[in-house]
Order: C-alpha cells, then sequence, then structure tokens
C-alpha cells in the first residue's frame, strides 16, 4: 500500500476531525462503550488549533491523494506528548497506524527530547500492542471520572484563577511531583483562562491547566487535588484522569459523587521518574 507521511496543513483540518471522531466512534461502539463520550465539532477545532500552533508537529497519511490518518505531537514542553492519533476505520491494521507514529517518535529523537508519553483507552488491544513494539513502557492505571459540578471549598485551601506570574510558582510544583515542568501547556492554559492554582498558608501549592480531559493538574498533596477539583464549575469532555493507584484521591471522588467512564493507561519512553506527589496527568500525559 502506497502511503506518504508529511507535516499537516491548518486547511486539513476537516478531514483530519472526521477521522479522528469516526475512529473513536467506531473503537467506543466495538467495545460498548456510549458513543456520546466525543463530540464532532470540538474535535475539528482542536484540529485547528493544533495544525495552526507552532508548538505542535502533526502529521498526516495520505493514500492516493487521499488524507487516511493523522498524528500530532506536543512540543510545547521538555517531555512530548503524542496524540491524538487515529486512522480511518476503512484501513485500520494496515500499518498506516505504525507509520504515523514512527514519524512523530523520529521528531522526537531529532529534537533530543528525554521523554514521550501517552495515554491509551486501556481495552484497546490494536493501540496497545503497537505502542509496547515501538517501545513504550506502561506506566500507570488511569479511570476518566465525570459527574456534577461540586463548586465546594475545602478549609485552609484557595483556588483561583491562574495568572502569568504565577508560572514559575506553578512549575516549581510540577518539578516536584515528576521532576520537569509542563510550562508550554500551562502558559498557553493560563492565556486561555481555564487554569487554576490553590493556595495554602499564601503558598502555591497545586494547579490545573484544565479540570477535564485535556488538562492536568499537580499538587504537593491529594488536599490540593481535591481543592482544584471541589472548585472546579464542570468536568470537560469525558472527565478527569485520575491515577488509579492513587487509592485515598480515587475513593474521595467516588464518595463525592463522581463515576469511573473508562480506563486509561498512561505509556511513556525514556526518562521517568515515579510521581513523588499528587497529579492529575492530562489525555496527553
Ligand atoms: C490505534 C490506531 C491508530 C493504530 O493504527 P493501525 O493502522 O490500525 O495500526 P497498525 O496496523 O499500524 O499497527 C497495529 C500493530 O498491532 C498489531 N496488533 C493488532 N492487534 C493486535 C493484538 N490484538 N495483539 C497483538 N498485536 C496486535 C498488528 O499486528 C500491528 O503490528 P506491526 O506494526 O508489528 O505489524 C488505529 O487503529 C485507530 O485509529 N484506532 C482508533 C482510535 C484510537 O484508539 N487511537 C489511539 C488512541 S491512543
Amino acid at each position: 500500500m502506497e502511503v506518504l507521511v508529511r507535516r499537516a496543513h491548518p486547511g486539513e483540518a476537516q478531514p483530519c476531525g472526521r477521522i479522528c471522531y469516526e475512529a473513536f466512534h467506531k473503537i467506543y461502539t466495538d467495545y460498548g462503550f456510549p458513543p456520546g463520550l466525543l463530540k464532532a465539532d470540538p474535535v475539528v477545532d482542536l484540529f485547528s488549533a493544533r495544525f495552526s500552533h507552532p508548538g505542535f508537529w502533526c502529521v498526516v497519511a495520505e493514500r492516493n491523494g487521499r488524507i487516511v490518518g493523522s498524528n500530532c505531537l506536543d512540543e510545547r514542553s521538555p517531555v512530548f506528548g503524542v496524540g491524538p492519533i487515529t486512522v480511518d476505520p476503512e484501513v485500520q491494521d494496515r500499518g498506516i497506524g505504525r507509520w504515523l507514529m514512527e514519524a512523530v517518535l523520529d521528531r522526537s529523537r531529532e529534537r533530543k527530547v528525554p521523554s514521550v508519553r501517552l495515554v491509551l483507552a486501556a481495552f484497546h488491544n490494536r493501540a496497545l500492542a503497537l505502542y509496547n513494539k515501538l517501545g513504550f513502557d506502561t506506566r500507570e492505571p488511569l479511570s476518566v471520572m465525570q459527574g456534577p459540578p461540586l463548586r465546594f471549598s475545602i478549609d485552609g485551601c484557595t483556588v483561583r484563577t491562574a495568572a502569568l506570574h504565577d508560572l514559575e510558582a506553578a512549575n516549581r510544583v510540577c518539578e516536584r511531583v515528576h521532576g520537569h515542568n509542563r510550562s508550554g501547556e500551562l502558559s498557553d492554559a493560563i492565556l486561555e483562562g481555564t487554569a487554576l492554582v490553590v493556595e495554602r498558608q499564601g503558598r502555591i501549592t497545586g494547579y490545573a491547566s484544565s479540570l477535564g480531559f485535556s488538562g492536568h493538574a499537580e499538587g504537593e498533596s491529594n488536599l490540593d487535588l481535591k481543592a482544584l477539583i471541589a472548585a472546579a464549575g464542570s468536568l470537560s469532555g469525558p472527565g478527569i484522569l485520575v491515577p488509579t493507584r492513587n487509592s485515598e484521591l480515587f475513593r474521595w471522588c467516588l464518595e463525592k459523587g463522581l463515576r469511573v467512564v473508562q480506563p486509561m493507561t498512561l505509556m511513556t519512553i525514556g526518562l521517568y521518574n515515579e510521581p513523588a506527589g499528587a497529579y492529575l496527568p492530562s489525555v496527553l500525559y
């Protein structure tokens, strides 16, 4: 099969968004998940934003002049994240996903990043096999959780919208937990107005780039994450990703009425430190 993998153009968001929607719709329906988890329009908007953002390196796979898949590499922070990668359901399982992954891994090697990460639907056998063969190690079981807005505050914790002058202190929290920061993503989120910080005794002890599927959160302790989740008006997309091994936080979310939507898995290539603190990964990592 003649397939060309090349850089994506901003004008190609529509076909890539459609393929992404259809690929996830199919996988969710095949595995018996509610099909309404993903909406078509926001997916196209997401591709428009990524294809024109200088911090993303995105590729498409083209077959006989027709786009049949795409993949994105988020290069905004010192650790790169992959996704979404999707292949047209009509031509899946024929090697196109591997080519799309190899393209972003080659790029990551050229850029000499210490680590590349992704999150996948835990039940997707093909993706799990493919990523393992490409060198990704399984790191963390995750539970996507969703529920009604909690809207309460926790004694001793002040949650407020983040400003650019909070960036350095927030980055320090992330560095303390993971050994690296996610500064590029966080500064974008601050400018978009989705980021929150939590303060205890006048000091920033945690932050969320946003509360939901595409946002990550870091905290010195579970208390900081609880304060952020409790303050959130709503959890965007399918929900927040809670590390399932963090039993205290997971149990707290269940007690507060959040429901488990689906299992996911964090995978990494390269440098990885066991997190030293509390965190919620995004769907990227
Ligand atoms: C995941 C996805 C991108 C993979 O693309 P693809 O073109 O279908 O996959 P490929 O054919 O390139 O690779 C599949 C590999 O897994 C292997 N494989 C497939 N099912 C397998 C199984 N059940 N057990 C073991 N290996 C399996 C294949 O043999 C192949 O290995 P190879 O590269 O060594 O030949 C595509 O299936 C897709 O879009 N899925 C829906 C959306 C999605 O879940 N995206 C990923 C989100 S993280």
